[in-house]
């Protein structure tokens, strides 16, 4: 049997609102979503609230409890004091709808400003050859579930309307981050962009956006500090500073402007199955081709299939021991391709 806890809950809309006060009952293994839904079905049956999976992935239910931005399906009730009064409110940086939801909308206008992943021009869909240790460095930043928690912590448009033109926020830098240091990415540009466009110098790296990232990707020291070491990596670079202190100014030759990213020349496009195949049999062993004198890398040689369960086994992490990679050299029949070279 639950017994009644405390809860105050700010209601309103654009125009206006108050915190309410409530008591609602609480049962053991509740989380703060179950008791937002008693609340609806018992005493505030208008009580707007935006949830879709309750299971912490659909990122749709943040909102601050106790002042702290949080997923309230992921919250549990024995995260609180026995006694303790349980205060929600709304996502403070963001445009209030009504009651606990807000316009997040300045997330998806920012994302849609960001440049494209763009593969060199003479790659198709099919032909991406990527290495394991590029796909680990940025697997981290494709688990965000776009909760927009990062967004509302970041101090830089938390309370500054006026700044959300310029910034587009860590959330928007782990993208870019990803994008910068993902191998078939053609833009050259991505950090000046950040830097520019993005708004990346207004982050003074306090963490707060890594503080309460339910997904717990290390926004700060994984994204935006490379980035920002990146962008500096130019003005700072010593060879650089000594060239600029040997030769006068009108010497120096200027940096050639990056290139434009190609766009696919017109080719007849590989066959698409029309429809949405649902249950796709594993692809059947693909070993690519060895040219003379060519090496077939641990990657291409270990990994036998794509978009299946992994060859390697679950209880396998990366990067592999070196004792246990297997390398071929094709053109030296001296090896078997069974040991480490
Ligand atoms: S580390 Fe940067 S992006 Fe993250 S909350 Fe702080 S200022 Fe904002
Ligand atoms: S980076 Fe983390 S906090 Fe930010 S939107 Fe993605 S999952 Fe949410
Ligand atoms: S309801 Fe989907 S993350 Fe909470």
């Amino acid at each position: 049997m639950g017994r009644k806890r405390r809860f105050r809950v700010w209601r309103g809309d654009s125009a206006g609102g108050s915190i309410n006060d409530y008591q609602v009952e609480v049962n053991d293994g509740e989380v703060v979503l179950d008791v937002i839904h008693r609340l609806q079905a018992t005493q505030a049956p208008d009580l707007a609230c935006r949830w879709n999976c309750k299971a912490g992935k659909c990122g749709s239910c943040s909102m601050e409890i106790n002042g702290m931005p949080r997923l309230s399906c992921m919250t549990r009730m024995s995260t609180f004091e026995e006694n303790a009064t349980v205060t929600i409110t709304p996502l403070r940086t963001f445009p209030v709808i009504r009651d606990l939801v807000t316009d997040v909308s300045f997330n998806y206008q920012k994302a849609r400003e960001m440049p494209a992943f763009t593969p060199p021009d003479d790659l198709y869909p099919g032909e991406y050859r990527m290495q394991q240790i590029d796909v680990e460095r940025s697997q981290e930043f494709r688990k965000c579930i776009e909760c927009f928690l990062c967004q509302n912590t970041c101090h830089v448009i938390r309370d500054h309307e006026e700044n959300k033109r310029a910034f587009a926020g860590p959330r928007l830098f782990i993208r870019a981050a990803e994008l910068d240091m993902h191998p078939l990415d053609a833009r050259r540009d991505r950090k000046e962009a950040a830097q520019a466009e993005q708004g990346l110098g207004y982050c003074n790296i306090t963490k707060c956006c890594t503080e309460v990232c339910p997904e717990h990707i290390k926004i700060t020291d994984n994204a935006i500090i490379p980035m920002k070491e990146r962008v500096v990596d130019r003005r700072y670079d010593p060879v650089v500073r000594l060239g600029h202190r040997i030769f006068r100014r009108d010497q120096l030759t200027a940096a050639p402007s990056r290139p434009e990213p190609a766009v696919h020349a017109p080719r007849e496009a590989p066959h698409v199955p029309q429809g949405v195949t649902w249950h796709t049999p594993p692809a059947a062993t693909a070993i690519a081709s060895i040219l003379p004198g060519e090496r077939l890398s641990a990657t291409e040689f270990t990994f036998d299939r794509s978009g299946a369960a992994s060859p390697f086994g679950d209880d396998v992490s990366f990067p592999l021991p070196v004792e246990q990679l297997r390398y071929q050299r094709p053109s030296d029949p001296s090896t078997d391709g069974s040991g480490p070279e």
